[in-house]
């Protein structure tokens, strides 16, 4: 059967880690999910997070906010418990939340390995797992994971775990995708260039030779916005990208054409 392409966001319930960072990409979809009339769930470690749940509320759309580090799995357990016990059930999981640490192979520790690739391949793994069961009894779910140019080409400015990491969302993104196709579940990865947030502290105010040698490097001439990377992971999450499945889609100006 095909799925209806007209699913009214209303009825749906959205997940969405890594949602607290002022100018971040996971806040920016948080709060498009909620002007698109989903029920939006805001997970961070940062309880900042709050503020997020309280302006979708005063925008119009349901909200709520956990607090939470994706690394630590009974954490996972109990939100995502906590969620369905309080909307009945979830239809789109955006794995957003991760950390960088810019370092060279050289200098790097086991415990820092250890740690990005936790948040950065982990939790999303994690994350999955834990929400298929209800997304399998309805027959319907769409996730969404961050990967990123890295993960395609090797770092610019982040850490060979990072770049490890990464690669390693996509290798999940299209496994999850032919494993759950049959139970009307799309699982599909949004693969950023350079965005201007804080992470990785390069920022709208750096006119830096860095800066400057990076833009020369991208076709489009300048960074990307979160909304930019928002909206096309609010496409993926839609009703009408039922037929778009284990794709990696960059977000990028071109930086990296493949
Ligand atoms: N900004 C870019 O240029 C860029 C490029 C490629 C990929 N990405 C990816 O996009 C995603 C979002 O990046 P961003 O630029 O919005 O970053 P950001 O730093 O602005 O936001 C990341 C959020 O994740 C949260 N987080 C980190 N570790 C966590 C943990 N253990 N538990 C709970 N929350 C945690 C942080 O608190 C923060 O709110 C990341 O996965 C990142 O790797 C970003």
């Amino acid at each position: 059967m095909i799925p209806r392409l007209d699913k009214d966001w209303g009825e749906q319930v959205a997940v969405v880690t890594g949602a607290g960072s002022t100018r971040g990409i996971g806040r920016e979809t948080a709060l498009h999910f909620g002007r698109l009339g989903a029920s939006v769930v805001a997970i961070d470690r940062d309880p900042i997070v709050g503020e997020v749940a309280a302006q979708i509320r005063a925008e119009g759309s349901k909200a709520i906010a956990i607090t939470l580090d994706v690394t630590k799995d009974v954490e996972i357990q109990r939100a995502l418990d906590q969620v369905l016990n309080e909307f009945g059930h979830i239809d789109i999981l955006v794995n957003n939340a991760g950390i960088t640490r810019p370092n060279s192979i050289l200098n790097i520790s086991r415990s820092e390995w250890e740690l990005v690739l936790a948040t950065d391949l982990t939790s999303s793994f994690v994350f999955t797992q834990e929400v298929l069961p209800a997304m399998m009894k309805r027959k319907y779910g769409r996730i969404i994971n961050l990967s990123s140019i890295s993960g395609e080409r090797g770092g610019v400015q982040n850490g060979c775990h990072y770049s490890a990491a990464k690669a390693g969302v996509m290798g999940l993104t299209k496994h999850v995708a032919r494993e759950m196709g049959g139970y009307g579940i799309t699982c599909n990865a949004v693969s950023p260039g350079l965005i201007e947030t804080d992470f990785g502290g390069f920022t709208e105010g750096d006119a830096g030779e860095r800066r400057a040698l990076l833009m020369k490097e991208i076709p489009a001439g300048r960074s990307g916005s979160a909304e930019e990377v928002a909206a096309t992971i609010c496409f993926l999450a839609s009703p009408a990208a039922g037929y778009i499945t284990g794709e990696i889609v960059d977000v990028n100006g071109g930086w990296h054409i493949d």
